[in-house]
């Protein structure tokens, strides 16, 4: 039987204000989050009892659910342990970071890729994730986006960080303007969690 669980937030609802209210969080994270993981549970154990009984044709439509809730347990996954309160690190980004040096060296200037990573992931048609990830196969740095819950790494490339562009994530204090969610974005971006992935991604 499966049991995926909600992961602890390593920081209290309150603590990404004003980007991110305590009511935005609170919802994101406790219903949003905490019913994918509860989906995956459930649309998991269907799919063993189908596996069980040789049922082809229930596994292969049970499959893209589970799909579905899985991608959406692992990008929010991802997404609340690279955020930080401004208090502590968030925004803090050294420029005697290995990522540093490499987003400047890649994308020409720090400003630049900025700027291409605000202007993709605001353009995604409906819902879905901007992200900064690696190649698994040359190591090289990727601005990309990915609609609904479907996963980075399903495109070979392993994620550095990422921004939630569904509605849910923004709607509560941004409305409409999914832009100016993502420009604040970057005050809470905890680098140090970043760098560290980035290390380990191109080793
Ligand atoms: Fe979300």
């Amino acid at each position: 039987m499966s049991n995926y669980t909600l992961p602890d937030l390593p920081y209290d609802y309150n603590a990404l204000e004003p980007v991110i209210t305590k009511e935005m969080l609170e919802i994101h994270y406790d219903k949003h989050h905490r019913i994918y993981v509860n989906n995956l549970n459930a649309f998991l154990e269907k799919y063993h009892e189908a596996e069980v009984k040789h049922d082809a044709e229930k596994m292969l439509e049970l499959s893209s659910i589970v799909k579905f809730n899985g991608g959406g347990h692992i990008n929010h996954s991802i997404f609340w342990e690279i955020l930080s309160p401004q208090s502590k690190a968030g925004g803090d980004l050294k420029e005697t970071y290995e990522i540093y040096k490499s987003i400047t060296k890649h994308f020409g200037s720090f400003e630049k890729f900025k700027e291409l990573m605000n202007t993709k992931t605001v353009a995604i048609q409906g819902s879905g994730w901007g992200w900064l990830g690696v190649s698994k196969q040359t190591k090289a740095l990727i601005v990309d986006t990915t609609l609904n819950q479907d996963l980075l790494s399903a495109k070979g490339i392993i994620p550095l960080f990422c921004i939630d562009v569904w509605e849910h994530a923004y709607y509560l204090k941004y409305k409409n303007l999914r832009a100016d969610f993502v420009k604040n974005i970057w005050s809470i971006l905890n680098w140090e969690i970043i760098e560290t992935k980035y290390k380990k991604a191109i080793l």
